[in-house]
């Protein structure tokens, strides 16, 4: 059964489609399926989408159009092309899709990866297959482990996902209704994820989860672990030399991470706490479970305990109702906490969420308006950030090689990409680098092992790895 067949897969969203996009390559390597990187070689091409709005969704269908045209040329030539669709469109749409883009095969849901060869066979035998349900049993217990090789190839960081799935019902978010409801991986399956990328090379891996804070995993000791405990034990794994997670709730911030934070040099200090406004009446309306208070004074804890901590955080301006009195309120939080980065959204009505039924939804014009006004802000204050490098020594982890003959780029503890000229010895290692030029995406440097000592107080980390 093991023909030599061609997989393209293209993956829209966020890391977690990422993530999905691997495992799901893992599972096909297993039918005789290769990756190809042309999508006019592949036997089976595979998008897996986002739904998170409106403009994601449509990325996908105008996608769908160009796949088609490239079905029907490749059956011209008597080759026969399967198309899948994966991720959170193909869970709230389904059978949709199908109705509106006839030359899609295959519809397979976030939860059910690990049926994709089943699927495939029963595409072929009844010409579409359809799978969005949230089956009992583990799909990460289903996929094989990444291969070895595999994992070689996709460099020196890697995400895991430990958690998926959300109960917060946010009021303007699909995420719940596509992804079902919370649940975390139990710990040994992290740890032995984690060893396996070790060995072949990873030193930095961040864990995912759309809701990441909220993990509660079952520990070897039979209690369920926080995501603090988990990452003090994955900061143990010898290889590993950074930690990351990604995406937390405020509300679930508990004491175990912030103390992780306090205690674990390898736990980078840059967290993604996500906003989504300043103004206390729009974070009720969106049932977000905070004040604006609140998220002040849980920056205020974190900063007291990792004084080198920095943020980033989401946004959406125009959620329906929003004042410019309101605006102003997120504005100011921006200039408050003083981010390193934000992401900033247009609020985007998604069908069967709560807030899409409310009146007062914001003109197109001034969310465009506000959302200008907002990213100036966030402007800003990334460029305040970095500018604050200049000079300073920071430690590096190299991930790959330049643009140009002799660079290499990694990555400091906040995620700025930094370019040295030096050695592709230096690839997976830490390494301190003086900041000589800051541009508004990347910082630029010499390898400065005089201020190695330097470099280490100010992250407080081992460069030993
Ligand atoms: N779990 C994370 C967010 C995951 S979705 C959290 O709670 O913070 C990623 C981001 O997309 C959100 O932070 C939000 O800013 C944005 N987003 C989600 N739904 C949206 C919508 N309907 N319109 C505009 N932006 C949205
Ligand atoms: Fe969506 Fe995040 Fe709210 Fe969950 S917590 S509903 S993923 S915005
Ligand atoms: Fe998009 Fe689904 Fe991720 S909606 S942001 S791909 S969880």
């Amino acid at each position: 059964m093991n023909v030599a067949r061609k997989l393209y897969i293209k993956s829209f969203g966020c890391q977690m489609n990422v993530y999905d996009s691997h495992r799901m390559a893992d599972t096909l390597a297993s039918e005789g399926f290769t990756e190809t990187p042309r999508i006019e070689d592949a036997d089976l091409v595979i998008l897996n989408t986002c739904h998170i709005r409106d403009k994601a969704q449509d990325k996908v269908f105008s996608e769908l159009g160009r796949v088609r045209a490239i079905k029907e040329a490749a059956a011209r030539s008597g080759r026969q092309l399967t198309i899948a669709v994966a991720g959170c469109v193909a869970q709230a749409q389904g059978e949709e899709i199908i109705r509106r883009s006839p030359a899609v095969d295959i519809v397979v849901g976030p939860q059910s990866y690990h049926r994709l060869p089943a699927l495939l066979e029963r595409a072929k035998r009844d010409g579409r297959a359809i799978d969005t349900e949230f089956p009992v049993e583990d799909k990460f217990d289903n996929l094989p482990p990444p291969p070895r090789e595999a994992t070689r190839t996709r460099g020196v960081c890697a995400f895991v996902t430990v958690q998926e799935g959300c109960d917060k019902f946010c009021t303007f978010c699909v995420v719940p209704y596509t992804r079902g409801s919370e649940f975390s991986r139990p710990v040994l399956k992290i740890v032995s994820e984690v060893e396996r990328l070790a060995e072949s090379g990873v030193r930095e891996v961040t864990l995912i989860g759309q809701n990441v804070n909220a993990y509660h995993g079952d520990g070897p000791d039979g209690r369920a672990w926080p995501l603090g405990r988990l990452l003090a034990h994955l900061s143990e794994l010898p290889g590993i030399a950074r930690l990351r997670y990604t995406t937390s709730h405020p509300a679930d911030m508990d004491a175990s991470l912030i103390a992780a934070h306090r205690d674990l040099p390898k736990l980078m200090p840059y967290l993604h706490l996500p906003a989504q406004s300043g103004s206390d009446r729009i974070l009720a309306a969106m049932k977000r479970r905070y004040r604006r208070a609140d998220y002040l004074r849980l920056i205020e804890r974190l900063r007291a305990v990792q004084p080198n901590i920095a943020f980033s955080s989401d946004f959406i301006v125009g959620f329906p109702g929003e004042t410019e009195d309101d605006f102003k309120a997120t504005l100011s939080l921006v200039d408050a906490v003083g981010y390193a980065g934000a992401f900033s959204f247009k609020y985007s009505a998604r069908p069967g969420t709560p807030a899409a039924e409310l009146p007062d939804q914001v003109p197109e014009a001034q969310k465009s308006e506000r959302l200008y006004r907002l990213q100036a802000a966030i402007d800003r204050n990334c460029a305040r950030f970095n500018a604050q490098w200049q000079g300073r020594a920071v430690l590096v982890l190299f991930e790959k090689g330049g643009r140009y003959s002799g660079q290499i780029v990694g990555r400091s503890p906040y995620l700025q990409p930094v370019q040295v000229m030096a050695s592709r010895d230096l690839i997976g290692r830490l390494a301190s680098v003086r900041i000589t030029r800051v541009s508004s995406n990347s910082l630029f440097g010499v390898l400065a092992p005089d201020a190695d000592r330097l470099a280490r107080e100010q992250h407080q980390l081992s460069a030993g790895a």
